[in-house]
């Protein structure tokens, strides 16, 4: 059984993107520009967004932080986004979610210019990644596979099960699997709240993408021998043990399902620390104009 060490690709990707900033600036370009809008007081989303801020700091980005009151009305924000996708002096934005209720998540996602969505949740985004255009592909889906390919983990005519079918997990991870080429041709299921005899299928799965919020939900007896199982929940749970009073545990009961995996992602250090990465590859790619040209 081997780790896929997030945290370990995470720094080395974050080096490279360091690295050609350096030289963007070095030849007299200006450093890729990202903002991030945060509407209220959240403490997850504070948490998030520090830690976006810091690295895009790492890597010699410019960012800063659009802060409004949870009071703001949608049509303001609305106006707001409207001003950024106007705003020449920004590569990319993304808006901390969740949002106050009384603001249309949806509304919102769809008010980003494209062009600078670098969570790639805009519907053109999502719709160009579907059908193999150059996109922004949203962050878990994008370090799921940037951790099989530095990993060299292969993809081609395997069986891949992912349970979860979220809009901005498990339907895009599953059809980025399915896609023709590279880090793609596996024959691909998706599970979710309503399948029928879960463990019967995940059993069959050569890769297990587990994205459905349940702490402990996969256990040995749903896994293959040998096989590659990606965790992308995250629970906080109260405990005792730690200085914080909290513990964060995955969708699979790590323990048990470990010692019969071929690869396995620890929670936490899995594929958490690729997402922000991959916010960081997007707004690289904003600033250089590489996916609308
Ligand atoms: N809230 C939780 N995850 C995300 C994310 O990836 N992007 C945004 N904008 N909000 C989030």
């Amino acid at each position: 059984m081997e780790l896929l060490d997030g945290k370990k690709i995470a720094d080395k990707v974050k080096q490279e993107i360091a690295q050609e900033v350096e030289q963007i600036k070095a030849s007299g370009g200006k450093p890729p520009n990202l903002v991030a809008i945060l509407v209220g007081h959240d403490g997850a989303s504070e948490t998030y967004v520090g830690h976006k801020e810091k690295a895009s700091a790492q890597v010699g980005f410019n960012s800063s932080v659009l802060r409004f009151e949870d009071t703001i009305t949608e049509e303001d924000l609305l106006a707001e986004i409207n001003k950024i996708n106007k705003d020449p002096e920004v590569d990319g934005f993304i808006v901390q979610m969740p949002l106050p209720k009384h603001i249309s998540e949806q509304k919102v996602i769809e008010a980003i210019d494209p062009k600078k969505d670098v969570d790639g949740f805009h519907p053109v985004n999502v719709g160009r990644m579907v059908i193999g255009l150059p996109s922004y592909v949203s962050a878990t889906p994008d370090g799921i596979i940037e951790l099989f390919k530095r990993y060299n983990i292969q993809t081609a005519g395997k069986h891949c099960v992912v349970l979860g079918r979220s809009n901005i997990v498990g339907r895009p991870i599953a059809n980025l699997l399915s896609q023709k080429g590279p880090m793609g041709d596996c024959t691909v299921t998706i599970c979710h709240s309503r399948s029928k005899d879960i463990p019967s299928i995940t059993r069959t799965a050569d890769i297990l993408i587990v994205a459905i919020g349940k702490a402990g939900f996969v256990t040995a007896d749903m896994v293959k021998e040998g096989a590659v199982v990606v965790d992308v929940g995250i629970t906080r749970i109260k405990s005792d043990k730690t200085k914080s009073g909290w513990k964060l545990h995955g969708d699979v009961n790590f323990d048990e399902v470990a010692p019969k995996c071929s690869y396995i992602t620890p929670v936490p250090g899995g594929v958490g620390p690729l997402t922000i990465v991959s916010l960081l590859k997007n707004t690289l790619k904003a600033s250089k104009r590489e996916v609308y040209g």
